[in-house]
């Protein structure tokens, strides 16, 4: 049978060996039989992930037809590569949009961002042989986890292709949606999700926990906002009032016992975040003094966007009386304020 490899060109993977930009290409049909199938390799460090009928497999798989097509697709078309069923034409949301534009690839992270990561790498238990990081972003936790632990099978998943353009890991990061994970049940030791349900729409988000929950053999590993304050900024053209960060959800602690049937929290992790004191004191009227609207924010109803931001150019806070009043700010002692946190799940036996 024919292979037709060149049909659509997915997105980017960079090549862990030579960190060269490589295509992932969409194709169907397999060389044995017919049915859509193909390989995620991640070269460097020997991951070889079959795709049977658009689901990936971490386990060793592969049928000696199988990498034998490997062979021959990495030699042909010189990619690493996946497969994903081309997704259906939709108009995309204002939040997708803005994890396509907000500069999420360029972000390196904060001193806040480096310590949630590595507490995230230090919770996962050390029986895990593979992970499945779901909203990957550009794969900042998979690199520090590869450095941490070399030997465990992983694999990303991300909806945003800007961010996938720009991973840093050597994992491959699949281009797909939380709530349809291309994974079988109990397909991997432990899903991570770090930052990306409290974006998810009610649907989504049920959705997305039950996949979570049909994919983690046994754990589930979920970083979210905890009893976050959500700032509204008030869109300057319809008046629309909407969190920028496109928070949809607060978490607590019920929330998050009760968040993943089937699982108990096993540990958790508080993680405060610093603050000045002025921003800290400000925080329930920054929206009235500073207006609210990121750089980066789209209304969600009218669409409307700040006209002057150059694209590809990372989140900053705006310039002149702002700058100066952070500057100043910048000098006041910090506090901890309310952060994020950390819940490590496991499977109930009973
Ligand atoms: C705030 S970023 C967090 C990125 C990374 N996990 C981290 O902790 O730094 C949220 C990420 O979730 C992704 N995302 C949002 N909704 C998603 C969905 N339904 N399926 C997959 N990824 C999604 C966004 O594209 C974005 O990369
Ligand atoms: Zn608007």
């Amino acid at each position: 049978m024919k292979n037709s490899f060149d049909q659509a060109l997915l997105g980017h993977l960079r090549c862990p060996a030579s960190g060269e930009l490589l295509e992932l290409r969409v194709f169907a049909g397999s060389p044995a039989d017919g049915i859509e199938a193909g390989v995620l390799i991640a070269r460097g460090r020997g991951l070889f992930y079959p795709v049977i009928g658009g689901v990936a497999h971490l386990l060793p798989h592969a049928t000696p037809a199988m990498e034998a097509f490997a062979r021959q697709w990495s030699e042909e078309i010189g990619t690493l590569g996946g497969l994903r069923l081309p997704a259906p034409a939709r108009e995309s949301s204002p939040e997708e949009e803005h994890f396509e534009t907000s500069g999420i690839e360029g972000v390196g992270g904060d001193s806040f961002d480096i310590g949630r990561r590595a507490a995230a790498v230090d919770l996962v238990p050390h029986e895990v042989d593979s992970l499945l990081d779901v909203g990957a972003g550009p794969g900042l936790f998979l690199a520090d986890f590869e450095t941490a632990r070399p030997h465990v099978r992983t694999l990303g998943l991300e909806r945003s292709g800007a961010a996938i353009r720009a991973a840093r890991c050597t994992s491959p990061i699949l281009m797909g949606t939380a709530n349809r994970l291309p994974l079988p049940d109990e397909a991997v030791d432990c899903v991570v999700t770090m930052e990306m349900l409290e974006h998810l729409p009610s649907a989504i988000h049920e959705q997305g926990l039950r996949e979570l929950a049909r994919v983690a053999r046994r754990f589930v590993l979920v970083n979210v906002p905890y009893r976050e304050r959500r700032l509204q900024a008030e869109c300057p053209d319809c008046g629309c009032v909407f969190n920028p960060s496109y928070h949809l959800r607060s978490y607590d602690g019920d929330a998050l016992m009760r968040l993943l049937p089937g699982f108990r929290p096993l540990t958790q992790r508080l993680l405060p975040r610093r603050e000045n004191l002025l921003k800290a004191m400000a925080a329930p009227w920054r929206t009235r003094v500073f207006g609210g609207f990121t750089d980066y924010a789209i209304c969600p109803q009218c669409r409307y966007r700040r006209p002057s931001v150059p694209a590809g150019t990372p989140a900053t806070r705006a310039g002149g009386w702002r700058s100066t009043l952070h500057a100043l700010a910048a000098r006041l002692p910090r506090v901890d304020v309310r952060g994020e946190i950390l819940v490590l799940y496991e499977r109930k036996h009973d």
